[in-house]
């Protein structure tokens, strides 16, 4: 059965398990296979050239295990590769990236305002959001800044504490920032800064937690797709292309359990 083929989840590394988390809470029976870049990351100082070939060869790796879906987990990899990696797998498997979802979400909440944006440099530099919002006719302004200590620090378990809001209270004084409605979190890290973030602008901006937004879109395209698996819960797989228990350990602080990870050397 189609249905029952498993999701296959790609990131430069462990922080796409914030968004394979949100896909596992949303459809507990979906299979989900996780396959985490480690040896390449951090994806947001790669060129472009690079990233796109990572990207193929993971997608690779997914199709030959019969996935039915391929979610870019990262901003970095979606801004870079999204569009290729869709020609590459052709009809063999539904793709998404971490972009649409939420530029559609923009569109319809918050036409005509101010909204800012911080992910890495490959997604800020790239402008993909910057390009698909105008694409809308929505009326956003957009600010994007490159916040690219932000996700090395949560890495290294600095959030929810005081070095991590000075870095966070640095990056967003910044004065693009003043009057927006709502900041955009475009990279997979930043939900475990929501709440600094959140407290930062004393609640009074909108958090936009992509990976709410791109759970939900890829359990309505499954559904239209006849592709839900309404079986009981799913099989959990992860792979890293470089193992370390450092990163094992980490995986506690992105998926909210522990995770057990395969080594699966891609590049050998
Ligand atoms: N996963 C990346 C992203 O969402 C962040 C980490 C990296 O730079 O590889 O952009």
């Amino acid at each position: 059965m189609q249905s029952q083929k498993p999701i296959g989840i790609f990131d430069s590394g462990i922080g796409g398990l914030t968004l394979a988390s949100q896909i596992s809470n949303l459809l507990p029976a979906e299979n989900i296979l996780y396959f985490g870049d480690t040896a390449h990351l951090p994806y947001g100082d790669k060129s472009t050239a690079a990233i796109q070939a990572y990207s193929v060869r993971i997608s690779q790796f997914l199709l030959d295990r019969g996935v039915k879906a391929i979610l870019i987990a990262c901003n970095s990899a979606s801004a870079a590769a999204y569009e290729l990696v869709r020609e590459y797998v052709g009809n063999k498997a539904l793709v998404f990236n971490v972009i649409d979802s939420v530029v559609d979400h923009l569109a319809t909440e918050y036409a005509g305002k101010k909204v800012g944006l911080i992910g890495t440099k490959q997604t800020v530099n790239s402008d993909i959001f910057g390009r698909k919002v105008a694409g809308t006719g929505a009326g956003i302004e957009l600010k994007s800044l490159a916040t690219p200590l932000l996700a090395p620090m949560i890495e290294e378990g600095f959030f929810n504490n005081k070095i991590s809001l000075n870095i966070i209270e640095e990056y967003l004084r910044n004065p693009e920032f003043d009057q927006i409605s709502s900041i955009i979190l475009a990279c997979t890290h930043y939900p475990l800064i929501a709440a600094q973030i959140d407290s930062y602008f004393e609640g009074k901006v909108d958090i936009v937690d992509s990976s709410r937004i791109v759970a939900r879109q890829v359990q309505a395209s499954l559904k239209e797709a006849g592709l839900l698996n309404t079986g009981t819960e799913g099989r959990r797989e992860f792979f890293v292309s470089d193992y370390t228990a450092a990163f094992e350990n980490a995986t506690q602080i992105f998926f909210g359990g522990k995770v057990s990870l395969q080594h699966f050397p891609l590049w050998d």
